[in-house]
């Protein structure tokens, strides 16, 4: 499944039409970054802003958030909802601490180890901390692939994760990952939403299987009852 010219076209629109100035971007801290993607893993971008800056003047690294009392950051994470992304957030700075040296391993296969990391999170960070070439596939990326692609079923079975993970790893790009996994983030945030896609200004509408088939709106599947 191997295509740069799908990493080219998601590159080129991400530096043209990409968000660029989050507070998390434009850094290579992968506390920080790291931080951000928790926060982002079950939480909108605009919900997420204030409590990451409210959370990095108490918490300003790593060291500070591990040795911090639990009370202390669950008070700081309290109103972003899914409070066990919180536990593990401490539990997963205290090994951080304790078993790397206070530095966040480069390798994703080392962080999808660490509590709240699951593959994506881990490929997310290690990409944009150490410019790893690692595949994202969150919930926006998989309607991504599943409608460019024409990819039936519900991308969160198996088999069908299987083969969207196949896709992403195989659609990577030789350089420039960090736009690349921006883009794609971005790209299923922004113009290929569930509900109302921006098809007209969207960079892979001219190779999307479901736009070609009139099926946009029935891709991804939903979840079988
Ligand atoms: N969602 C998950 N990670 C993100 C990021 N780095 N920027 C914007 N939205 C995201």
């Amino acid at each position: 499944f191997a295509d740069p010219t799908f990493s080219d076209a998601v590159i080129h629109w991400q530096k043209q039409h990409g968000r660029h100035a989050l507070p998390w971007q434009n850094t290579r801290d992968a506390y920080r970054i790291w931080l951000s993607e928790i926060m982002l893993q079950q939480t909108q971008v605009a919900a997420v802003i204030p409590y990451y800056q409210r959370f990095l003047v108490r918490f300003p690294d790593v060291t500070t958030l591990a040795d911090a009392p639990a009370e202390d950051v669950m008070a700081h994470w309290s109103g972003l909802g899914y409070y066990s992304r919180a536990r593990n957030l401490h539990q997963c700075a205290q090994r951080v601490v304790a078993q790397h040296g206070g530095t966040f391993p480069s390798d994703p296969d080392v962080l999808a180890d660490l509590p709240g990391i699951g593959r994506s999170t881990a490929a997310a960070i290690s990409a944009f901390a150490y410019g790893t070439r690692a595949a994202i596939l969150d919930g926006n990326v998989k309607r991504v692939f599943a409608r460019v692609f024409g990819i039936d079923g519900y991308p969160g079975s198996k088999p069908i994760e299987d083969r969207l993970w196949e896709r992403a790893v195989a659609l990577l790009p030789d350089r420039d990952v960090e736009a690349y996994t921006q883009g794609l983030m971005d790209l299923g945030a922004t113009l290929c939403s569930r509900g109302r896609p921006a098809c007209g200004s969207c960079p892979l509408a001219n190779r999307c299987a479901a736009l070609a088939t009139d099926r946009v709106a029935e891709l991804p599947m939903r979840k079988p009852k």
